[in-house]
């Protein structure tokens, strides 16, 4: 190990994990303490170490966040460069972090999105994507997805489909229609002139990693068009390689009208989300008021370089290939497993590195990720559908560290269906 653990990692654990039950969150930290969870302290590549030197491999990633893994060296260099030259912005003056990410942005993007709108996280990009989506077409109807998770701000929840979050909050914005996700028909049964945008993940993340039907997007783009609505890509989760393709709407050809992004965008070093779209939207949303839609923090200089440093990262090494490769050894290898117990796993299914594992019952997949994490493999379930635990490594994923994550899967699916057999027996 390259770095120094504090002095008496026992004492700092539980002083952190008290504070954490005191002033942040007492359920969670009960849940990581049940989990046998300690404080994080050191990450590098795939790797993160907690303060009592335990190593995990991180088949989590964040959410999805660190598609470069912890730490990049290129990703660093850059954010350090521009921590010693202008990390803010003064928000009057021209910023070229900002500049020269859009332009890449717009280079990569699918279609004609050569506008970007940068801020701070992914309920950001989500809020602001309604409002251009409003101000654009003078409609307030939205088209959203049962299942889908675009965010826990007011209007970004208010896109999102579980109840569970939503219900304590209400009333949401108005005039959000949720239908199943997959269904092209149950769009095409509610999209009308009124509808401002249809607004869809391609493939839902926290849904539980679901994978629609080819034609979904096509029919999607097909109704948004007939009745002159816009469609919203959240590439949140999707984006930038994640699936074994720069885009997730790649998969199937489709150009949104509208592009959200996060999470890897900041290559797991600073937080950064935007939202990106072609000139008349932009027109309509920027061109009378060059100020209508702002963030003080938004397009940040410290965020922006750590952003172009990871595009071209993902460029220089093959990430979106290597995601693909080792995606689906690792699908296929996952799928193994679910083919040994079919009892305790219904299905394994994802694209690239965004890939889900539904087990037959909640408990299942929670017996199971305790046992991965005691064996050295952090893994979470999906937030709107608990039945489901997501493998999201970092794209940079070898094939030994896959196959160790295939290994300790296999020991902890079958030490928890051994401990759900005893306790029923
Ligand atoms: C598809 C999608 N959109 C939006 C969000 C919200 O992003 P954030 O947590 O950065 O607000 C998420 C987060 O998981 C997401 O997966």
């Amino acid at each position: 190990m390259g770095f120094q653990l504090p002095e008496q990692p026992e004492a700092f654990t539980d002083e952190i994990a008290a504070l954490t039950e005191r002033h942040l969150n007492p359920g969670l930290a009960k849940v990581l303490r049940f989990a046998g969870l300690g404080v994080e302290w050191y990450a590098e590549g795939c790797y993160i170490w907690d303060a009592q030197g335990r190593k995990f491999l991180d088949c989590l990633g964040g959410y999805g966040m660190f598609a470069l893994g912890h730490r990049h060296p290129k990703v660093l260099e850059a954010v350090k460069r521009q921590l010693d030259l202008m990390p803010m912005p003064s928000k009057i003056m021209f910023n070229a972090p900002q500049a020269r990410l859009a332009a890449r942005l717009a280079e990569k993007l699918p279609g004609d999105l050569q506008y970007t709108f940068f801020c701070n996280s992914g309920a950001e990009a989500v809020e602001g994507a309604l409002k251009l989506a409003r101000k654009g077409t003078g409609r307030v109807k939205f088209i959203t997805t049962r299942g889908s998770y675009h965010g826990k701000t007011l209007g970004s929840l208010s896109a999102s489909g579980r109840e569970v979050y939503r219900q304590p909050f209400e009333p949401l914005v108005p005039g959000f229609v949720h239908v199943p996700f997959g269904d092209a028909d149950a769009v095409a049964a509610h999209i009308d002139n009124e509808t401002a945008a249809v607004i869809v993940e391609p493939i839902q993340g926290e849904g539980g990693i679901r994978t629609p039907p080819d034609d979904y997007l096509p029919r999607l783009r097909e109704l948004c068009d007939r009745y002159s609505a816009l469609l919203i890509a959240d590439e949140v989760q999707t984006g930038l390689g994640r699936t074994g393709r720069w885009w997730g709407v790649d998969h199937s050809g489709v150009q949104p009208d509208i592009v959200t992004l996060a999470k890897s965008l900041g290559g797991g070093i600073l937080p950064i989300g935007s939202f990106s779209a072609n000139e008349t939207l932009w027109h309509a949303m920027f061109g009378e008021n060059p100020l209508l839609h702002t963030s003080t923090f938004g397009g940040n200089e410290l965020a922006c370089a750590a952003g172009l440093a990871t595009l071209q990262v993902i460029e220089e090494e093959g990430l979106v290939e290597n995601a693909r490769e080792i995606g689906n050894y690792l699908l296929k290898g996952l799928q193994q497993v679910q083919a040994e117990y079919p009892d305790f796993i219904q299905e394994v299914r994802g694209r690239g590195l965004m890939i889900g594992i539904e087990f037959h019952e909640a408990d299942y997949g929670e017996l199971t990720i305790t046992n991965m994490i005691q064996r050295g493999v952090i893994a979470a379930y999906t937030l709107n559908n608990p039945k489901v635990i997501r493998m999201e490594p970092p794209l940079i994923l070898t094939r030994a560290q896959a196959e160790f994550a295939l290994q300790v899967f296999a020991e902890s699916v079958s030490a928890a269906r051994e401990l759900v057999h005893a306790v029923n027996a």
